[in-house]
């Protein structure tokens, strides 16, 4: 059977790391159909992929509108994903979104709405629900191994930020681009995996971020620019069910490369899904029942193969209508962006926001 035909917008560092050789490597994808505003870096990734020049798009309409592009995947950076899914609703063609979705709850209501009544296929790319180890917590929590959930700790660390590296004012560090900082970038990770992990939906937050280093030097010229979002982001949820849970976000995590670590509680044990903390693995330590509940020791335990997911096999499943129900939707997207305007809120008025 030939491969849907799809089209990538955005060939940035998750394009090139993730999306695109998660498509090729991928038998159900064609990729036909590339496009970014930096002609250079269009070029150069559609020498590597092998696209003729009339499928290298600068201008994304041109590209979803193209008839050898069957769907779309956006991975720009956020200001522009709302555009761009909504240019794929009115197209009629299936897409995948980088996250957040949008920048503000506002616009994902609108493509929550639009998707729906319009039966467009859809992914938000929160890709550690693609982790075997995440899954498989999931499938203990939300099968009562832990018994009733008491609490949610989850840390997730960079250490770009840290002003000895030197990074620039890129557009992570503008708000008009990002909506948020470290909250919307690690943060929306972290509130949807407690939230997958869980099963449970987030009812109110308070939060505390800050801005360490407040001026970088632009990319493109010889002088300083203003940082306008957080560094780092801490907040306090309520979710459904009384369960209390803490986040700890910060790009100035020392000696850390995209280190995750989630926390889960029950009445009946309790588990701890870890990633880089030995450097690119997913792992998990489980303490359930007696005697190491007694003990208090948390074992490691291996993950079943069969839990291990793939991002854009999951696109295309969906695509196909072969979905293992676990990639996230549109819906997931606006559940994040929900509570990332409420975390931004509380933390900007110093108050308890409900969702
Ligand atoms: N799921 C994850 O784990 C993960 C990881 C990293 C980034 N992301 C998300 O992916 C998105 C991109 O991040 P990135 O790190 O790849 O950024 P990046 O800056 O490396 O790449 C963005 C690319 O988009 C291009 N671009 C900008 N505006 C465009 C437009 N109007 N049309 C076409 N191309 C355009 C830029 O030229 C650039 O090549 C962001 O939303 C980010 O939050 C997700």
């Amino acid at each position: 059977m030939p491969g849907i035909k799809i089209g990538v917008i955005g060939l940035g560092g998750i394009a090139g790391g993730v999306h695109l050789p998660g498509i090729v490597k991928c038998k159900d994808f064609e990729l036909t159909a590339l496009c970014d505003i930096d002609r250079e870096k269009l070029d150069r990734l559609g020498d590597l992929y092998k696209i003729g020049s009339s499928m290298r798009f600068t201008d994304y309409h041109d590209l979803i509108a193209s008839n050898q592009v069957e769907a779309v995947d956006i991975c720009t950076p956020n200001d522009r994903h709302f555009e761009m899914v909504m240019e794929a609703l009115n197209a009629r063609k299936p897409y995948a979104v980088e996250k957040p979705v949008t920048m503000n709850a506002g616009e994902a209501e609108t493509l929550v709405r639009l998707t729906k009544e319009r039966a467009i296929k859809n992914m938000v790319c929160f890709s550690y629900r693609f982790k075997a180890a995440a899954r498989y917590a999931r499938h203990l929590v939300q099968s009562g191994a832990l018994g009733e959930l008491y609490h949610v700790y989850m840390q997730y660390f960079q250490s770009w930020g840290n002003p000895d590296l030197a990074t620039p004012l890129v557009w992570r560090f503008v708000k008009a681009r990002s909506g948020s900082g470290a909250l919307g970038d690690l943060g929306c990770h972290a509130l949807d995996l407690a939230r997958f992990v869980s099963g449970r939906e987030y009812t109110r937050v308070t939060g505390d971020a800050g801005t360490f280093v407040k001026e970088r030097s632009l990319p493109e010229a010889p002088r300083k620019g203003t940082v306008d979002v957080d560094d780092y982001c801490h907040y306090l949820t309520r979710m459904e069910g009384g369960v209390s849970a803490v986040f700890e976000i910060t790009r100035f995590g020392f000696g850390r490369g995209n280190f995750q670590r989630l926390e889960i509680y029950g009445r009946k044990g309790a588990l701890v899904y870890k990633l880089d903390e030995n450097p690119g693995l997913d792992e998990l330590e489980i303490c359930v029942g007696q005697p190491l509940g007694q003990l208090n020791t948390f074992v490691k335990i291996p993950v079943p193969p069969s839990y291990r997911g793939d991002q854009m096999q999951s696109f295309a499943d969906i695509i196909n209508e072969k979905s293992d129900g676990l990639a996230a939707l549109i819906e997931d997207g606006l559940a994040s962006q929900r509570a990332l305007d409420a975390v931004v809120d509380s933390f900007e008025n110093e108050r308890w926001v409900k969702i």
